[in-house]
Protein backbone atom coordinates (compact mmCIF):
# COMPACT_ATOMS: atom_id res chain seq x y z
CA UNK A 1 0.00 0.00 0.00
CA UNK A 2 1.34 3.09 -0.47
CA UNK A 3 1.62 5.70 2.10
CA UNK A 4 0.80 9.07 2.08
CA UNK A 5 2.63 12.01 4.26
CA UNK A 6 0.51 15.42 4.33
CA UNK A 7 3.93 18.18 4.56
CA UNK A 8 2.94 21.96 4.64
CA UNK A 9 5.60 23.10 2.88
CA UNK A 10 5.55 26.83 4.79
CA UNK A 11 6.46 24.36 8.00
CA UNK A 12 9.87 25.54 9.72
CA UNK A 13 12.62 23.12 10.33
CA UNK A 14 11.41 20.71 7.71
CA UNK A 15 15.05 19.24 7.80
CA UNK A 16 14.29 17.26 11.42
CA UNK A 17 10.20 16.30 10.03
CA UNK A 18 9.14 12.56 11.32
CA UNK A 19 7.63 12.08 8.02
CA UNK A 20 10.07 13.14 5.69
CA UNK A 21 12.52 11.21 7.41
CA UNK A 22 10.55 8.10 7.11
CA UNK A 23 9.94 9.09 3.46
CA UNK A 24 13.59 8.98 3.17
CA UNK A 25 13.95 5.66 5.12
CA UNK A 26 12.49 4.47 1.81
CA UNK A 27 14.81 5.75 -0.31
CA UNK A 28 17.30 4.30 1.31
CA UNK A 29 15.93 1.09 1.16
CA UNK A 30 15.69 1.24 -2.50
CA UNK A 31 11.91 2.19 -2.55
CA UNK A 32 10.32 4.40 -5.11
CA UNK A 33 8.86 8.11 -3.31
CA UNK A 34 6.89 10.87 -5.43
CA UNK A 35 7.92 14.64 -3.76
CA UNK A 36 6.62 17.75 -4.83
CA UNK A 37 9.40 20.16 -6.58
CA UNK A 38 8.81 23.92 -7.35
CA UNK A 39 8.07 22.57 -10.96
CA UNK A 40 6.23 19.16 -11.44
CA UNK A 41 6.10 15.96 -8.73
CA UNK A 42 8.95 13.99 -9.10
CA UNK A 43 9.05 10.12 -8.75
CA UNK A 44 12.39 9.62 -6.70
CA UNK A 45 14.84 6.67 -6.14
CA UNK A 46 18.16 6.09 -5.23
CA UNK A 47 20.14 6.84 -7.96
CA UNK A 48 22.89 4.90 -7.36
CA UNK A 49 20.88 2.09 -7.17
CA UNK A 50 20.61 -0.47 -10.22
CA UNK A 51 17.22 -1.78 -8.92
CA UNK A 52 15.55 1.11 -7.31
CA UNK A 53 15.86 2.98 -10.55
CA UNK A 54 14.82 -0.03 -13.10
CA UNK A 55 11.78 -0.02 -10.66
CA UNK A 56 10.72 3.90 -11.64
CA UNK A 57 10.57 2.82 -15.17
CA UNK A 58 8.30 -0.08 -14.21
CA UNK A 59 5.96 2.10 -11.96
CA UNK A 60 5.61 4.77 -14.83
CA UNK A 61 5.55 2.21 -17.58
CA UNK A 62 8.51 4.44 -19.35
CA UNK A 63 10.88 3.37 -22.32
CA UNK A 64 14.15 2.60 -20.55
CA UNK A 65 16.18 4.52 -23.13
CA UNK A 66 14.73 7.84 -21.95
CA UNK A 67 17.50 9.03 -19.37
CA UNK A 68 16.19 10.45 -16.01
CA UNK A 69 17.72 13.60 -13.84
CA UNK A 70 19.55 13.19 -10.69
CA UNK A 71 17.91 15.66 -7.56
CA UNK A 72 20.83 16.87 -5.49
CA UNK A 73 20.67 19.14 -2.35
CA UNK A 74 24.45 20.37 -1.46
CA UNK A 75 25.94 22.04 -4.38
CA UNK A 76 29.26 20.55 -3.13
CA UNK A 77 28.50 16.84 -3.80
CA UNK A 78 28.24 17.67 -7.52
CA UNK A 79 31.62 16.52 -8.51
CA UNK A 80 31.49 13.37 -6.81
CA UNK A 81 28.80 12.38 -9.64
CA UNK A 82 30.20 15.00 -12.57
CA UNK A 83 33.26 15.86 -14.06
CA UNK A 84 34.53 19.06 -15.30
CA UNK A 85 31.68 21.55 -15.53
CA UNK A 86 32.37 24.12 -18.43
CA UNK A 87 32.42 28.20 -17.84
CA UNK A 88 29.19 28.97 -19.15
CA UNK A 89 27.61 25.98 -17.11
CA UNK A 90 28.95 27.02 -13.39
CA UNK A 91 27.57 30.50 -14.22
CA UNK A 92 23.77 28.59 -15.10
CA UNK A 93 24.61 26.58 -11.95
CA UNK A 94 25.04 30.14 -9.81
CA UNK A 95 22.70 31.61 -11.15
CA UNK A 96 19.85 29.88 -11.23
CA UNK A 97 20.22 26.61 -8.54
CA UNK A 98 18.49 25.61 -6.72
CA UNK A 99 15.73 26.31 -8.97
CA UNK A 100 13.84 24.77 -12.41
CA UNK A 101 16.77 23.99 -14.33
CA UNK A 102 19.13 21.33 -15.11
CA UNK A 103 22.33 20.56 -16.35
CA UNK A 104 23.53 17.97 -18.67
CA UNK A 105 26.91 17.58 -17.55
CA UNK A 106 29.20 14.67 -18.31
CA UNK A 107 29.26 11.78 -15.15
CA UNK A 108 32.11 10.20 -13.94
CA UNK A 109 30.61 6.61 -14.09
CA UNK A 110 29.32 5.88 -10.40
CA UNK A 111 25.63 6.19 -11.06
CA UNK A 112 23.30 3.86 -12.16
CA UNK A 113 23.84 2.72 -15.65
CA UNK A 114 19.83 2.82 -16.21
CA UNK A 115 19.43 6.80 -14.89
CA UNK A 116 22.08 7.93 -17.69
CA UNK A 117 20.15 5.28 -20.35
CA UNK A 118 24.03 4.71 -21.70
CA UNK A 119 24.46 7.96 -22.39
CA UNK A 120 28.28 9.76 -21.19
CA UNK A 121 26.08 13.24 -19.51
CA UNK A 122 23.80 13.27 -17.00
CA UNK A 123 21.01 15.75 -15.84
CA UNK A 124 21.69 17.01 -12.98
CA UNK A 125 19.67 19.53 -10.56
CA UNK A 126 19.06 21.15 -7.05
CA UNK A 127 15.54 22.13 -6.69
CA UNK A 128 13.96 24.93 -4.58
CA UNK A 129 11.08 23.16 -3.24
CA UNK A 130 11.26 23.03 0.51
CA UNK A 131 10.27 19.22 0.54
CA UNK A 132 12.48 18.14 -1.94
CA UNK A 133 15.16 19.87 -0.60
CA UNK A 134 14.49 18.61 3.04
CA UNK A 135 14.05 14.61 1.40
CA UNK A 136 17.47 14.86 -0.37
CA UNK A 137 19.27 16.34 3.05
CA UNK A 138 17.85 13.40 5.04
CA UNK A 139 18.57 10.56 2.55
CA UNK A 140 21.94 11.65 1.74
CA UNK A 141 21.55 10.14 -1.61
CA UNK A 142 21.91 11.61 -5.47
CA UNK A 143 17.72 11.01 -6.25
CA UNK A 144 16.83 10.21 -9.82
CA UNK A 145 13.17 11.49 -10.53
CA UNK A 146 11.04 11.66 -13.36
CA UNK A 147 7.91 13.39 -13.79
CA UNK A 148 5.66 11.33 -11.19
CA UNK A 149 2.80 10.49 -14.09
CA UNK A 150 2.08 7.13 -15.67
CA UNK A 151 3.76 7.78 -19.42
CA UNK A 152 1.34 8.97 -21.38
CA UNK A 153 -0.19 11.47 -19.06
CA UNK A 154 0.76 15.27 -18.33
CA UNK A 155 3.06 15.85 -15.57
CA UNK A 156 1.51 16.02 -12.01
CA UNK A 157 1.03 19.49 -10.44
CA UNK A 158 -0.95 18.15 -7.62
CA UNK A 159 -0.58 15.35 -5.07
CA UNK A 160 -3.80 13.80 -5.88
CA UNK A 161 -2.69 13.65 -10.00
CA UNK A 162 0.22 11.28 -8.33
CA UNK A 163 -2.16 9.38 -6.47
CA UNK A 164 -4.20 8.82 -9.26
CA UNK A 165 -1.91 7.38 -11.73
CA UNK A 166 0.86 5.55 -9.51
CA UNK A 167 -1.23 4.86 -6.00
CA UNK A 168 -0.29 1.17 -5.20
CA UNK A 169 2.29 1.20 -7.62
CA UNK A 170 4.62 3.25 -5.64
CA UNK A 171 6.00 3.11 -1.23
CA UNK A 172 4.91 6.84 -0.39
CA UNK A 173 3.77 10.27 -1.99
CA UNK A 174 4.77 13.01 0.35
CA UNK A 175 1.70 15.50 -0.84
CA UNK A 176 3.01 19.21 -0.64
CA UNK A 177 0.20 20.31 -2.03
CA UNK A 178 0.08 21.96 -5.62
CA UNK A 179 3.59 22.64 -7.23
CA UNK A 180 5.32 25.95 -8.64
CA UNK A 181 5.70 26.96 -11.78
CA UNK A 182 3.33 23.85 -13.51
CA UNK A 183 6.16 22.62 -16.28
CA UNK A 184 9.04 21.19 -16.13
CA UNK A 185 12.76 22.15 -15.33
CA UNK A 186 14.23 23.69 -18.62
CA UNK A 187 17.04 21.16 -19.61
CA UNK A 188 20.52 22.66 -20.77
CA UNK A 189 23.42 21.09 -22.16
CA UNK A 190 26.51 22.77 -21.28
CA UNK A 191 28.97 20.24 -22.62
CA UNK A 192 29.94 22.23 -25.67
CA UNK A 193 31.37 25.55 -25.67
CA UNK A 194 27.95 27.23 -26.52
CA UNK A 195 24.81 25.69 -24.62
CA UNK A 196 22.23 23.89 -25.85
CA UNK A 197 18.78 24.26 -25.03
CA UNK A 198 16.87 21.00 -25.09
CA UNK A 199 13.67 21.72 -23.22
CA UNK A 200 12.40 25.35 -22.48
CA UNK A 201 10.93 25.21 -18.92
CA UNK A 202 10.92 27.22 -15.62
CA UNK A 203 13.63 29.28 -16.47
CA UNK A 204 13.61 31.39 -19.72
CA UNK A 205 15.21 31.19 -22.67
CA UNK A 206 15.44 34.97 -22.03
CA UNK A 207 16.86 34.45 -18.81
CA UNK A 208 19.69 31.91 -19.89
CA UNK A 209 20.46 34.41 -22.71
CA UNK A 210 20.92 37.09 -20.17
CA UNK A 211 23.02 35.26 -18.26
CA UNK A 212 25.45 33.62 -20.69
CA UNK A 213 24.76 35.38 -24.19
CA UNK A 214 24.28 32.89 -27.26
CA UNK A 215 21.71 29.80 -26.87
CA UNK A 216 21.26 27.10 -29.34
CA UNK A 217 18.16 26.10 -29.19
CA UNK A 218 17.65 22.53 -30.15
CA UNK A 219 13.54 20.95 -28.97
CA UNK A 220 14.25 17.74 -31.73
CA UNK A 221 10.91 18.87 -32.70
CA UNK A 222 11.96 19.94 -36.74
CA UNK A 223 12.39 16.33 -37.57
CA UNK A 224 11.97 12.58 -36.35
CA UNK A 225 15.16 11.60 -39.15
CA UNK A 226 17.79 13.60 -37.22
CA UNK A 227 18.28 11.88 -33.99
CA UNK A 228 16.93 14.16 -30.88
CA UNK A 229 19.76 15.66 -28.69
CA UNK A 230 17.21 14.93 -25.32
CA UNK A 231 16.22 11.60 -25.76
CA UNK A 232 12.90 12.12 -24.37
CA UNK A 233 11.88 14.08 -27.26
CA UNK A 234 11.41 11.10 -29.50
CA UNK A 235 8.64 9.72 -27.29
CA UNK A 236 5.35 10.51 -28.09
CA UNK A 237 4.74 13.25 -25.39
CA UNK A 238 0.98 13.54 -23.61
CA UNK A 239 -1.57 13.69 -26.12
CA UNK A 240 -5.36 14.15 -25.03
CA UNK A 241 -7.91 11.21 -25.84
CA UNK A 242 -9.51 13.82 -27.83
CA UNK A 243 -8.12 15.20 -31.11
CA UNK A 244 -6.45 18.57 -30.20
CA UNK A 245 -5.91 21.58 -32.68
CA UNK A 246 -4.09 24.46 -31.43
CA UNK A 247 -4.58 27.65 -32.94
CA UNK A 248 -1.85 30.39 -32.91
CA UNK A 249 -2.24 34.23 -34.01
CA UNK A 250 -4.07 36.92 -32.36
CA UNK A 251 -6.63 38.77 -30.63
CA UNK A 252 -10.06 38.74 -33.19
CA UNK A 253 -8.71 36.69 -35.70
CA UNK A 254 -7.83 33.86 -33.12
CA UNK A 255 -11.14 33.95 -31.26
CA UNK A 256 -12.86 33.49 -34.70
CA UNK A 257 -10.44 30.58 -35.94
CA UNK A 258 -10.83 28.87 -32.57
CA UNK A 259 -14.34 28.84 -32.35
CA UNK A 260 -15.18 27.87 -36.72
CA UNK A 261 -12.62 24.29 -35.49
CA UNK A 262 -15.13 24.09 -32.03
CA UNK A 263 -17.94 24.40 -34.90
CA UNK A 264 -16.65 21.61 -37.05
CA UNK A 265 -16.24 19.55 -34.01
CA UNK A 266 -19.85 20.18 -33.10
CA UNK A 267 -20.70 19.39 -36.61
CA UNK A 268 -19.10 16.17 -36.40
CA UNK A 269 -21.26 15.46 -33.59
CA UNK A 270 -18.17 15.35 -30.46
CA UNK A 271 -18.08 16.47 -27.59
CA UNK A 272 -15.83 19.96 -27.86
CA UNK A 273 -13.67 21.59 -25.42
CA UNK A 274 -11.89 24.77 -26.10
CA UNK A 275 -9.16 25.60 -24.08
CA UNK A 276 -8.63 28.90 -23.05
CA UNK A 277 -8.02 31.65 -20.68
CA UNK A 278 -9.99 33.41 -17.73
CA UNK A 279 -10.56 37.04 -19.43
CA UNK A 280 -12.17 34.95 -22.65
CA UNK A 281 -14.26 31.91 -21.01
CA UNK A 282 -17.25 34.37 -22.32
CA UNK A 283 -16.61 34.26 -25.13
CA UNK A 284 -16.78 30.82 -26.87
CA UNK A 285 -19.64 28.57 -27.19
CA UNK A 286 -18.37 24.55 -26.26
CA UNK A 287 -19.28 21.69 -23.95
CA UNK A 288 -16.26 22.12 -21.95
CA UNK A 289 -14.50 25.94 -21.98
CA UNK A 290 -11.60 24.99 -19.53
CA UNK A 291 -9.63 28.24 -18.49
CA UNK A 292 -5.35 26.85 -17.87
CA UNK A 293 -5.02 30.72 -16.09
CA UNK A 294 -5.30 34.12 -16.71
CA UNK A 295 -3.98 36.11 -19.82
CA UNK A 296 -2.69 38.99 -17.59
CA UNK A 297 -0.34 36.37 -15.76
CA UNK A 298 2.00 33.98 -18.05
CA UNK A 299 2.90 32.32 -15.40
CA UNK A 300 -0.65 31.00 -14.05
CA UNK A 301 -1.17 29.98 -17.30
CA UNK A 302 2.44 27.50 -17.06
CA UNK A 303 0.78 26.69 -13.35
CA UNK A 304 -2.71 25.75 -14.83
CA UNK A 305 -1.81 24.19 -17.74
CA UNK A 306 -1.71 20.23 -17.15
CA UNK A 307 -4.52 20.58 -14.79
CA UNK A 308 -6.61 21.39 -17.48
CA UNK A 309 -5.46 18.93 -20.04
CA UNK A 310 -5.98 15.85 -17.50
CA UNK A 311 -9.82 17.79 -17.18
CA UNK A 312 -10.45 16.89 -21.46
CA UNK A 313 -9.41 13.63 -20.54
CA UNK A 314 -11.62 13.20 -17.23
CA UNK A 315 -15.23 14.90 -19.18
CA UNK A 316 -14.35 13.04 -22.02
CA UNK A 317 -13.37 16.02 -24.67
CA UNK A 318 -13.04 14.56 -28.15
CA UNK A 319 -12.78 17.55 -30.01
CA UNK A 320 -10.13 19.99 -28.23
CA UNK A 321 -9.70 23.39 -29.51
CA UNK A 322 -6.58 25.42 -27.72
CA UNK A 323 -6.03 28.58 -27.96
CA UNK A 324 -1.93 29.86 -28.76
CA UNK A 325 -0.39 31.71 -26.84
CA UNK A 326 3.05 34.33 -27.81
CA UNK A 327 5.90 32.11 -27.58
CA UNK A 328 8.08 34.41 -24.98
CA UNK A 329 9.28 33.68 -21.37
CA UNK A 330 7.43 31.16 -19.63
CA UNK A 331 4.81 30.50 -22.72
CA UNK A 332 7.47 29.36 -25.01
CA UNK A 333 7.41 26.67 -22.84
CA UNK A 334 4.08 26.54 -22.87
CA UNK A 335 3.77 26.60 -26.71
CA UNK A 336 6.41 23.55 -26.33
CA UNK A 337 4.09 21.19 -24.54
CA UNK A 338 0.57 22.19 -26.38
CA UNK A 339 2.33 21.42 -29.81
CA UNK A 340 3.17 17.94 -28.52
CA UNK A 341 -0.01 17.55 -27.45
CA UNK A 342 -1.36 18.77 -30.44
CA UNK A 343 0.69 16.35 -32.09
CA UNK A 344 1.55 18.80 -34.81
CA UNK A 345 -2.17 19.83 -35.37
CA UNK A 346 -1.20 23.60 -35.49
CA UNK A 347 -3.11 26.11 -37.22
CA UNK A 348 -2.22 29.59 -38.23
CA UNK A 349 -5.28 32.08 -37.61
O1 LIG B 1 11.06 19.59 -13.57
C1 LIG B 1 11.59 18.51 -13.84
O2 LIG B 1 12.62 18.41 -14.52
C2 LIG B 1 10.93 17.25 -13.27
C3 LIG B 1 11.08 17.29 -11.76
C4 LIG B 1 10.58 16.05 -11.09
O3 LIG B 1 12.44 17.54 -11.42
N1 LIG B 1 11.50 16.08 -13.84
C5 LIG B 1 11.29 15.72 -15.14
O4 LIG B 1 11.90 14.53 -15.51
O5 LIG B 1 10.63 16.38 -15.91
P1 LIG B 1 11.55 13.76 -16.85
O6 LIG B 1 12.23 12.45 -16.71
O7 LIG B 1 10.08 13.73 -17.07
O8 LIG B 1 12.28 14.58 -17.98
C6 LIG B 1 13.69 14.50 -18.11
C7 LIG B 1 14.10 15.17 -19.41
C8 LIG B 1 13.81 14.30 -20.61
O9 LIG B 1 13.43 15.11 -21.70
C9 LIG B 1 15.17 13.63 -20.85
O10 LIG B 1 15.33 13.19 -22.16
C10 LIG B 1 16.12 14.77 -20.50
O11 LIG B 1 15.52 15.39 -19.38
N2 LIG B 1 17.44 14.26 -20.12
C11 LIG B 1 17.78 13.60 -19.00
N3 LIG B 1 19.09 13.25 -19.02
C12 LIG B 1 19.58 13.72 -20.19
C13 LIG B 1 20.88 13.65 -20.82
N4 LIG B 1 21.92 13.06 -20.24
N5 LIG B 1 21.01 14.24 -22.03
C14 LIG B 1 19.96 14.86 -22.62
N6 LIG B 1 18.73 14.95 -22.08
C15 LIG B 1 18.54 14.37 -20.89
MG1 LIG C 1 8.09 13.59 -17.78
Amino acid sequence: ETQRWRIDPETFGLDGNPLIQEAASYLKKGGLVAFPTETVYGLGANATSREAVASIFRAKGRPSDNPLIVHIADPTQISHWVGEISEKGRTLAHRFWPGPLTLVLPHRGNLAPEVTAGLPTVGIRIPSHPVALALLKACQLPVAAPSANRSGKPSPTQADHVWKDLSGRIDGLLDGGMTGVGVESTVVDVTAETPVLLRPGGITLEMLQEAVGEIVVDLGLESEIKAPRSPGMKYRHYAPHGTMWLVTGEADALTRRVQELADEGFRKGKTVGILTTEEKVQEYQADWIIPCGRKSEPESIAKGLYQSLRTFDEVGAEWIVAEGFPSEGVLFSVMNRLIKAAEGRVIKA
